[in-house]
């Protein structure tokens, strides 16, 4: 890469459009490509991975749970996705739950059941399967994590409430349950009670009724028949594909900057939501990914606690939520919202192996104003800091690079020359700071609302 990264400081570059000379993501002789959000989620991956699905042959969910809510729009409908991977609008596409998604079995069939209502084609075993080894959700999960948050107070994570947190503690706690128990009565029941037995301690002072062990397991074996056309060996499938020469897109849930291990610990979410959950959580090999597509928003939002640099507040962060209606898709709480923060972006695409980033919401800047990117971090008393630091976070102040408002209303437009000049000026800018190029515009929620960058030129 170039010297654009000095002193901590990130500078604009004329050479931008150098790096915007790689073929889109799914070009022909890419087999395996995967979809990440590149900072606090909610960055349009629901809508970037349908318009992409148009290219794939299996559409994969590696991590995460029913905590996402990746939203598509398509002919007028809005549909919200939790757990269903976002390509099932499209009838000939193999959606995937690859084993590092954990499952509530109660909101997978009632997922179900709502798709089914709109009349949307899901066919368990064909267009959905289901990996095995995806370690599930239970009620006490979902109970504890929301005994965990009320215990902290102050210093809540502000999760989404799913129980994501206890049931991913469970498989690495090696006590957990897996899809495919729901298959095996004669497992199922009793390793139910040792969860149950294991867990009661955490439950006596509290008021939570659960149900019995018992009465659980006959739901969850219930629901086990409903599913079991869809549970296979989601690995083996995948691996087989991948040989045959089919085109695998991976869908990321969460961001770069929830991810466990990457991520501002300990206000992150209990996955490798980055690339590196991908072996782990499909089975396919861990060099099998030829590019890496991050999606941020033009902006920056995150919902829940935990540091945010940018973050704005009073008038201006309002305004920016009024314009792009940023309320959690899962929770609907409003979204915190900030400028756009180059030093995280540059962080999350070095760390995630982004090859190309798609920008959205562009057109939700348009007619706000001048703009701010942060383009370093300092720490008052400490002076300027070195890229994106894993602790004191909370304590950096960015430094500010103003751009020109973005003038009128862009989003019907399809072409990059077309853009106002102020819009190319930033895109560029990002562009410059990222280390990877834009190729991709997202200026509505649309599917067809997007300016490809590539063919543009
Ligand atoms: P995900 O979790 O990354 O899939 O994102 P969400 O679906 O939670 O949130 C993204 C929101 O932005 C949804 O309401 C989308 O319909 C919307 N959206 C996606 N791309 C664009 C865009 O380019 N412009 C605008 N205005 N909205 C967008
Ligand atoms: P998508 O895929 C935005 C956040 C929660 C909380 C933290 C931990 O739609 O981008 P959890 O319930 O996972 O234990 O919560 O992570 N979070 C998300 N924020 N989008 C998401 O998913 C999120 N999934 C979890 O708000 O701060
Ligand atoms: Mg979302």
């Amino acid at each position: 890469m170039d010297a654009a990264y000095r002193k901590g400081e990130l500078r604009f570059s004329a050479h931008s459009a150098r790096l915007c000379s790689r073929p889109f993501a799914l070009s022909p002789h890419m087999s395996t490509t995967c979809v990440i959000g590149l900072l606090w989620g909610d960055e349009g991956k629901g809508k970037i991975v349908d318009l992409f699905a148009e290219k794939a042959d299996y559409v994969v969910r590696y991590g995460g749970g029913h905590n996402a809510g990746h939203t598509l729009i398509h002919e007028g409908e809005t549909l919200v996705l939790h757990l269903i991977p976002s390509a099932i609008l499209h009838s000939e596409v193999t959606n995937v739950i690859g084993g590092g998604v954990v499952i509530d079995p109660f909101h997978l069939r009632d997922e179900l059941g709502e798709l089914a209502g709109k009349g949307i084609q899901v066919e368990l075993g064909r267009n959905l399967l289901l990996a095995e080894t995806c370690h599930l959700i239970l009620p006490l999960h979902r109970s504890l994590d929301q005994l965990s948050e009320q215990q902290r107070g102050q210093d809540r994570i502000g999760t989404t409430g799913r129980g994501i947190g206890p049931a991913y503690a469970d498989r690495a706690s090696r006590i957990g349950l897996r899809l495919g128990d729901l298959l095996r009565p004669e497992r199922l029941r009793p390793a139910l009670r040792k969860i149950y037995d294991n867990k009661a301690p955490l439950f006596t002072e509290s008021d939570i009724d659960l149900p019995s062990a018992d009465q659980l397991a006959d739901e969850l074996i219930a629901i086990g028949e409903q599913l079991a056309p869809g549970i296979v060996d989601a690995g083996h499938r995948l691996r087989q594909a991948q040989s045959a020469g089919r085109k695998l897109l991976l869908e990321g849930a969460q961001g770069v900057l929830l991810d466990v291990d990457h991520g501002t610990y300990p206000f992150v979410t209990s996955s490798n939501s980055s690339t590196g959950g991908i072996a782990s959580g499909t089975g396919l090999p861990p060099a099998s990914l030829d590019s890496v597509a991050g999606i941020v928003k033009a902006y920056s939002t995150r919902v829940g606690q935990g540091p945010f640099p940018s973050e704005l507040s009073g008038e201006q962060a309002e305004a920016l939520r009024k314009a792009g209606n940023e309320y959690g898709s899962t929770t609907g709480r409003p979204r915190r919202c900030g400028w756009f923060d180059a030093v995280a972006l540059r962080y999350a695409v070095q760390v995630s192996g982004t090859t190309e980033i798609v920008l959205t919401n562009l057109d939700v800047l348009a007619g706000l104003g001048p703009l701010k990117i942060a383009t370093s971090y300092e720490i008052p008393g400490r002076g300027p800091i070195e890229g994106f630091p894993a602790f004191d976070l909370d304590l950096v102040e960015p430094r500010y690079e103003e751009m020109a408002g973005i003038p009128g209303d862009i989003s019907e437009i399809r072409s990059y020359e077309k853009l106002p000049d102020e819009a190319r000026q930033y895109v560029e800018a990002i562009e410059g700071m990222a280390g990877a190029p834009v190729s991709l515009i997202s200026v509505g929620p649309g599917r067809d609302q997007v300016i490809h960058r590539g063919s543009a030129r």
